[in-house]
C-alpha cells in the first residue's frame, strides 16, 4: 500500500450519491422511511471519510440530524458528503440531501447531518489520517465550526 499523504483537499473526499425512492423504501404514510434516509446518509459519509482517510472508516457518531421535508416515493434522493473537520483519527462529515421530482426536475433540501467516522486499522484500532487542506473561505469556516462541535461531543462523552 503507498503512503499516506500528509495533507488532503477537502475536494478529494466530495462524494455524491443518488438513489430512486422505490415503494420498498416506504413508511406507513408512504413517504420515504427516516431509517431509510439515515442508511443513505451513512453510506455517504463513510465513501467520504474513506476517500480520505485511505482506508476503512467506522461511523463513531451521528448528529444534529433535521427531516426538514418528506422526500416522496419516485423522487431521485441525492445524498452530498464532505469531509468538513479532522481529529488524529476522527473526521467529521457533513451531508446534506435533496429530493427530486423526475417529471419536474424541480429539486428540494431534505435533510442535513453529521457525521463522526473514526478510521482503523486491520485490528479496528484508530490510526491517523491526513491533515485537511481548506482552500476556500468557506471550507476554512466550515473547518472551525466543525472543530467546535467535535469539542462539544468530546465535552458530552466525557458528561461535561
Ligand atoms: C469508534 C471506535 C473505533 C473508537 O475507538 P476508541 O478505542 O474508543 O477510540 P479512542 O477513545 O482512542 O478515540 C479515537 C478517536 O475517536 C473519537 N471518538 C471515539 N468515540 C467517539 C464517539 N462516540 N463520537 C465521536 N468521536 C468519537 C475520539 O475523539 C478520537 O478522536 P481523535 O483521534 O481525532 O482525537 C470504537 O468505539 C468502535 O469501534 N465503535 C464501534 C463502531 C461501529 O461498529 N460502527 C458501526 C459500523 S461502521
Amino acid at each position: 500500500m503507498s503512503p499516506l499523504p500528509e495533507r488532503k483537499p477537502v475536494s478529494a473526499s466530495r462524494t455524491e450519491l443518488a438513489e430512486l425512492m422505490m415503494p420498498g423504501d416506504a413508511n406507513i404514510l408512504g413517504k420515504v422511511f427516516g431509517g431509510r434516509v439515515l442508511a443513505l446518509i451513512d453510506k455517504a459519509a463513510a465513501t467520504a471519510a474513506m476517500r480520505h482517510a485511505g482506508g476503512v472508516c467506522v461511523t463513531a457518531q451521528i448528529d444534529r440530524v433535521t427531516f426538514a421535508q418528506p422526500i416522496e416515493i419516485g423522487n431521485m434522493a441525492r445524498f452530498v458528503a464532505e469531509v468538513t473537520y479532522v481529529g488524529r483519527s476522527s473526521l467529521e462529515v457533513r451531508v446534506e440531501v435533496f429530493a427530486m421530482n423526475l417529471n419536474s426536475g424541480e429539486e428540494r433540501a431534505t435533510n442535513t447531518c453529521y457525521v463522526t467516522l473514526v478510521a482503523v486499522d486491520e485490528e479496528g484500532r484508530p490510526r491517523p489520517v491526513p491533515r485537511l487542506e481548506c482552500e476556500t473561505a468557506d471550507e476554512r469556516a466550515r473547518y472551525e465550526e466543525g472543530r467546535q462541535r467535535m469539542e462539544e461531543r468530546r465535552r458530552r462523552r466525557k458528561g461535561g
